[in-house]
């Protein structure tokens, strides 16, 4: 199944194009989304509004159409994708696409995308025998491109031999791979905490840590991204909603707490969230006003719930894997290998946010992995690379699980 993916397929000029139609079909029908480029020779063989009534997509194909780049440019086109395909995949595309020619839509796409690229070649056996496609293939592949089929059979012009392109369904089965094995973490579920929580004084007042939940935020992306069911409970923040998240709006530690252990059972919890260690013992209901000469208010304070500290206490509960966050501004490593022992968690993340590292609100973040029996130390990196770091991370921890148990 292919559900919420979205594919873009570039249909070369092939008389395997006629195979594209079918593609498209089973591809919606596992509930992939699928956008079509098509080269001017595509269309020799199938039209337009064919692919755009299947797709029920408009089909792009012309490089300089104002329409086109004023709704979607051609650098968005695989921008909005999870993957490219192109199928068919004529040896004038491969050729193009080892040359880095781009010398229409379909080829510019190819040359501008950021997405795994997986072509499905069709042409007679001669030409995929040649010497030139020999080596744009493996150029290709040494470049990352993917390949599904080509396969022997009978061809369109009356010889036999390899080059025909598989059928549309085994396409579709080597992409419900591809996307399997981009997809460590299927079947896990993951809490996230990420942002600061606001501890009210009074209507207007508020008692917080700094966080802007970025890297919160990125871990639950790269959670995501990796096929787990992520829950991101988060306090206030102005980050975006990361795709494929489920988000969980809250205001105080007490709201995170009841909706973190509210959303258990889960393999993976991530508590990145800066909470307020202590609130006002009561929250007034009326503004405290100032009074002029008057002494300042007094504000009693009791301790919050330890998220973190629940979480990993949570009995058959537990997540299998509890990651905790450590930001210090001294002894970093000896303060957080203690932290991990008090609360009870399984790794914690420590990283220096003395205010000269910048690490509050920046985009980068210097981080160390300290687990029950190994610290180690990453280099500086963006928020966004510690999280996928760290996802990984996580993946090869349940793919040991997982053989530790076969
Ligand atoms: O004790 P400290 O706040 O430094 O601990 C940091 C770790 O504990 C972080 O992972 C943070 O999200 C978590 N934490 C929590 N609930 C609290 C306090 C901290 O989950 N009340």
């Amino acid at each position: 199944m292919l559900p919420g993916k979205r594919i873009l397929l570039i249909i070369s000029g092939g008389i395997a194009a006629y195979k594209s139609l079918d593609l498209i079909r089973r591809l919606r029908e596992r509930g992939a989304t699928v956008r079509c480029v098509m080269t001017d020779s595509a269309t020799q063989f199938i039209t337009p509004l064919s692919v755009s009534a299947l797709s029920e997509n408009k089909v792009y194909g012309d490089l300089f159409s104002l329409t086109d780049e004023a709704e979607m440019g051609h650098i968005q086109l695989s921008r909005d994708a999870d993957l490219v395909l192109v199928a068919p995949a004529t040896t004038n595309i491969l050729a193009k696409m080892a040359q880095g020619i781009s010398d229409d839509l379909a080829t510019t796409v190819l040359l501008a995308t950021d997405k795994d690229v997986i072509a499905a070649p069709a042409m007679n056996v001669r030409m995929w025998e040649h010497a030139a496609t020999r080596d744009n293939v493996s150029t290709l592949k040494s470049r990352g491109v993917l390949f599904a089929g080509p396969t022997e059979g009978d061809m369109a012009c009356g010889e036999y031999g390899e080059g025909r392109m598989i059928e549309p369904l085994e396409i579709v089965t080597e992409i419900e791979h591809y996307f399997s094995a981009a997809a460590p973490l299927a079947g896990r579920r993951a809490i996230v905490t990420s942002g600061p929580t606001h501890e009210a004084i009074d209507p207007v007042r508020y008692v917080a840590n700094r966080s802007s939940g970025k890297q919160g935020h990125a871990i639950a992306a790269a959670l995501a991204g990796m096929g787990a069911e992520t829950i991101l409970v988060t306090g206030p923040t102005a980050e975006a909603n990361p795709a494929g998240v489920k988000i969980v709006r809250i205001e105080s530690a007490r709201e995170m707490h009841d909706a973190a252990t509210g959303a258990l059972p889960a393999d993976i919890a991530v508590c990145a969230a800066a909470v307020a260690d202590w609130r006002p013992a009561e929250i007034l209901e009326g503004k405290i006003k100032k009074t002029k000469g008057g002494a300042p208010p007094c504000l009693d304070m009791v301790e919050n719930p330890d998220i973190l500290r629940s979480l990993s206490a949570a009995g058959n509960q537990r997540p299998a894997l509890v990651v905790g966050f450590a930001a210090e501004t001294d002894n970093v490593l000896a303060n957080a290998t203690a932290k991990r022992e008090r609360k009870g968690c399984d790794w914690i993340v420590a990283n220096d946010v003395s205010p000269d590292t910048g690490t509050f609100g920046g985009d980068r973040n210097t981080v160390h992995l300290i687990t029950a029996d190994s610290t180690d130390d990453w280099p500086a990196m963006a928020k966004s690379d510690v999280a996928e770091r760290l996802a990984e991370h996580i993946a090869t921890h349940f793919a040991n699980l997982r053989e530790a148990a076969e």
